[in-house]
């Protein structure tokens, strides 16, 4: 086990929550919509880098950005500075009927990192992560004249009503709000930990392969199938990486029926995998290809600001003019800080002590905070399985047994929080380490040494 220098650690001024926290929870409980979670009692006043005060003077590290969103950290100055100099400029026309060279030259960037040659593709720009997949569904209907999409069990797509229905991790977000979206199915997620339809983690992938060949047989006629969507790395469900073989013969599976394969990248994407696109791990290894037709995007695009991207490849985005479009989509102070997001993750702008760029900073530190989680698993053998892959890490909690330990985890998470560390749930035992891209090794290290200390008191 390495041990490193200490940079800084969490500074708790107040015993949890403190005062202020509290009022405010209480103010938050009597005003705010219900169906709001709070995991724990958190309320921030300001940020800076990976650490957040909260409005009682505590400074905690920052372990789950906002949900994987603030890939550059809190405030970053030339995330800060891009923002303050586009709002002096305009803030508002509408991209759905006049261009903005901000947005033109943001399409031109994020395209560059999924063509190939002779492959042209085109961008649609949204709000946020369920614009993005009701764009990237309406658009594979359309263009295909096909009306079935098929998604994934496990999966999170977002709220909205076409997204919900996608959804497959957890019945709470439809209950109450049907009918939804007709014609739509869900199959198994190849998950090796847990490998389904009675598969081992080596042969999940073709299993859940087979199993929609199955489907195209008996119950779904693969001509009426529109789209295949699905994140090539789960993240609501439990931050789960499919076997290596699974998405090139998915794609393979799309191609024999004429089927448009969607991946949602929204919290995988933007460089949390350690590429900028979480597909890139498995598209061109041994010769086989996953290249998509439609990639969402959202979340870690923009350091926090609202926007989100539908990307097709040229050949299917067909839908005539006119046929979609959204008020403040593309909205040109979210692209101006998306733009220096990308400085920061392409390493055209470097983040000092994060190497080339915040892609390969994500890259290595992730490995190093994987390394040491695995190391864990002997003194914790609660800790079932650590995955991922670049700062897009999960954390299983079991029994005994070896079944999924949700309460375990919770308790996990609320020590990790007592001690300073802000952390985020997923799947049914699951805690996600989804820091911004930004943390160095040092500050991983304090990250790992507040969770060990955590877990020690669950034993
Ligand atoms: C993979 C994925 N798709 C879509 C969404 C929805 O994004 P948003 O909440 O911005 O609508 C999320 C949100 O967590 C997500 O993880």
């Amino acid at each position: 086990m390495t041990i490193l220098p200490k940079p800084r650690q969490p500074e708790l001024k107040t015993s949890l929550p403190g005062p202020k926290t509290a009022a405010i929870m209480e103010r938050d409980s009597q005003h705010l919509s219900t169906s709001y979670m709070r995991p724990y009692p958190f309320v921030p006043d300001h940020g800076e880098g990976v650490w957040l005060t909260d409005v009682d003077g505590n400074t905690m590290l920052d372990f789950f950005a906002g949900i994987a969103v603030s890939t550059t950290g809190h405030a970053h100055p030339h995330v800060v500075r891009a923002v303050q100099e586009q709002v002096t400029r305009f803030t508002h026309v509408c991209l759905t009927d006049y261009p903005q060279e901000i947005t033109t030259s943001l399409a031109e960037r994020m395209v560059r990192h999924v063509e190939k040659p002779g492959e042209k593709w085109r961008v649609f720009f949204g709000n946020s992560g369920a614009e993005a997949v009701e764009a990237a569904v309406k658009l594979a209907r359309n263009h295909t004249g096909r009306s079935h999409i098929i998604s994934t069990i496990g999966s999170f797509h977002g709220r909205t009503y076409g997204a919900i229905t996608l959804t497959g991790s957890k019945t709470k977000y439809k209950r109450g709000f049907g009918p939804l979206l007709p014609n739509v199915s869900h199959v198994p997620y190849p998950n090796p930990f847990r490998p389904p339809l009675g598969a081992t983690a080596g042969t999940c992938g073709q299993a859940v392969i087979d199993h929609i060949e199955g489907l195209f047989q008996t119950i779904i006629p693969a001509d009426e199938v529109a789209a295949i969507i699905i994140e090539p790395m789960q993240g609501e469900g439990g931050y789960i990486v499919p076997p290596a073989d699974f998405l090139p013969k998915l794609r393979s599976l799309c191609d024999r029926h004429g089927i448009m394969l969607i991946f949602d990248e929204v919290q995988a994407g933007m460089g949390r995998s350690g590429k900028m696109y979480s597909f890139q791990h498995f598209d061109g290894q041994n010769g086989m290809n996953c290249q998509p037709d439609i990639i969402t995007v959202a979340k870690g695009i923009a350091s926090g600001m609202p926007i989100s991207a539908m990307l097709a490849k040229e050949s299917v985005m067909t839908w005539p003019v006119g046929s979609h479009g959204s008020t403040y989509g593309g909205n040109p102070v979210a692209a101006a800080a998306a733009h220096a997001t990308l400085d920061l993750l392409e390493g055209v702008v470097k983040h000092p002590g994060c190497g080339d760029s915040l892609m390969e900073n994500a890259a290595q530190v992730g490995e190093f905070i994987m390394a040491e989680l695995k190391a864990m698993q002997v003194e914790f053998p609660f800790i079932g399985d650590v995955r991922g892959a670049g700062m897009f890490i999960g954390i299983e909690f079991i029994k005994p047994d070896g079944s999924p330990d949700g309460k375990l985890r919770d308790a996990a998470s609320m020590a990790m929080f007592e001690r300073g560390l802000l952390n985020l749930d997923c799947g049914e035992a699951v805690i996600r380490i989804s820091p911004p891209l930004i943390l160095t090794r040092e500050e991983a290290a304090t990250g790992l040494e507040i969770m060990r200390d955590a877990l020690r008191t669950l034993k």
